[in-house]
């Protein structure tokens, strides 16, 4: 393995400045970026906000312990490497480590020499984890791919058959009524065939990768904008009045698309649901580290037994007010696992007859996910 090891981080995490110090100083020798702090709190802030690929930690600090520090640290990204470095190594101590995440127990005094070797030890380990990490991956990325590529097959004779049966529809070519209808059913039914290609697609993303893949902070503002743009035809056909209670820009942590998507998805039911000449009301409320972002319609509204259900896949309310309404009852699951994906919540209050008012807190920062790798 050629020498990528460098240039992994290692943090040092001990109240003890001696051994701060001298940890540094042995490791500084074979590694670039080590870095040491003397309580868990400030660890915690680093290693969520940056690259960290080995943390030593020391059991008995004041402020939060060892223990709870290899806790917190798994619990952001498991695949962080945790030695611990203890003068009291017992095997209690050693077992409730090792069942909160550590991998490897150095008691301390150690040599340079043990300290060297731990370390080697936990860089071999971090490498494997990262190609395995690697690994899954490609392999998530070969499904997607696949995925995009066979609905693609599929949908391009769709519409190649679509187009032609419009130019038999729509070019001077004499048809009789009667057959005029036959081809106007063949290209509903090609619709329809289409709109299960893309469906499938859906619901395989939705097993398979999930939506939120790549996070970054950005303002959310200008992505409800072009959404409520793109179902600008279906608001003025209803005439829906919409209204806005929106800061000019509310930045957070976010996966564009996936943001989008889900926006989408409440949009589209705001106004399908909604009654003529009804509203549509997006308010947002920035809170210290989370965003609530309220989409409220003066709609049918949804009965209280039906609510649990909502977020099913494929789940829809059949009665007489939605019989003539088109979905497939995706929308709501979408949203959901959006929202998980971002560590956020959905609250929906409903009231019949009214409207219905969905309300999304996402954090400001997305957590970073422990990565398994494992869920599959
Ligand atoms: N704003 C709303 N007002 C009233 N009922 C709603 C609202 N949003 C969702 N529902 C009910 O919840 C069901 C599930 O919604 P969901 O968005 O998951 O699916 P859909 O709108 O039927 O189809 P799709 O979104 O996949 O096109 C809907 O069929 C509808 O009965
Ligand atoms: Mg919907």
């Amino acid at each position: 393995m050629e020498d990528n090891s460098k240039n992994l981080s290692i943090l040092i995490v001990d109240d003890d400045p001696a051994i701060r110090h001298v940890c540094s100083a042995i490791l500084k020798k074979n590694y670039t970026d080590v870095r040491t702090f003397d309580n868990g709190l400030d660890a915690l802030s680093y290693i969520r906000n940056n690259n960290t690929d080995i943390v030593l930690v020391d059991l008995k600090m004041p402020g939060i312990s060892g223990h709870e520090l290899i806790g917190r640290i798994a619990e952001l990204n498991k695949d962080i490497v945790i030695m611990v470095i203890t003068a009291y190594a017992s095997i209690e101590n050693a077992i409730e480590a090792m069942q909160k995440g550590a991998s490897d127990f150095l008691p301390k005094p150690f040599t340079p020499d043990e300290l060297r070797f731990a370390i080697k030890k936990a860089a071999d380990k971090r490498e494997l984890i990262l190609q395995r990490t690697r690994a899954l991956e490609e392999k998530r990325e070969m499904e997607e791919n696949y995925l995009s590529f066979v609905s693609h097959q599929l949908k391009s004779p769709l519409f190649a058959a679509q187009q032609l049966l419009y130019l038999l529809e729509e070019g001077d070519y004499k048809i009789n009524e009667d057959v005029l209808s036959i081809i106007k059913r063949a290209n509903r039914r090609i619709s329809e065939a289409a709109k299960l290609v893309n469906e499938w697609l859906l619901v395989s993303r939705f097993e398979k990768s999930g939506f939120s893949q790549d996070f970054a902070e950005t303002d959310i503002v200008p992505l409800i904008n072009s959404e409520l743009e793109r179902h600008h035809e279906q608001i003025a056909a209803k005439g829906i009045n919409v209204v806005l209670d929106i800061p000019r820009s509310v930045r957070l942590e976010t996966d564009p698309s996936a943001f989008s998507m889900m926006i989408s998805n409440l949009i589209s039911n705001a106004v399908k649901y909604n009654v003529e000449d009804g509203k549509l009301l997006i308010r947002i409320n920035e809170e210290a580290e989370s965003t609530r972002i309220e989409v409220e319609d003066t709609g049918i509204g949804i009965k209280k037994e039906y609510i649990p259900r909502l977020f099913s896949k494929f789940f829809r309310i059949r009665d007489e007010k939605t019989k003539n309404i088109e979905g497939t009852g995706l929308g709501l699951a979408i949203i959901k696992k959006i929202i998980d994906e971002h560590s956020g919540s959905i609250e929906v209050a409903s009231e019949e007859g009214k409207g219905t008012r969905f309300t999304v807190i996402l954090p400001k920062r997305h957590p970073k996910p422990a990565v398994t790798g494992e869920n599959n």
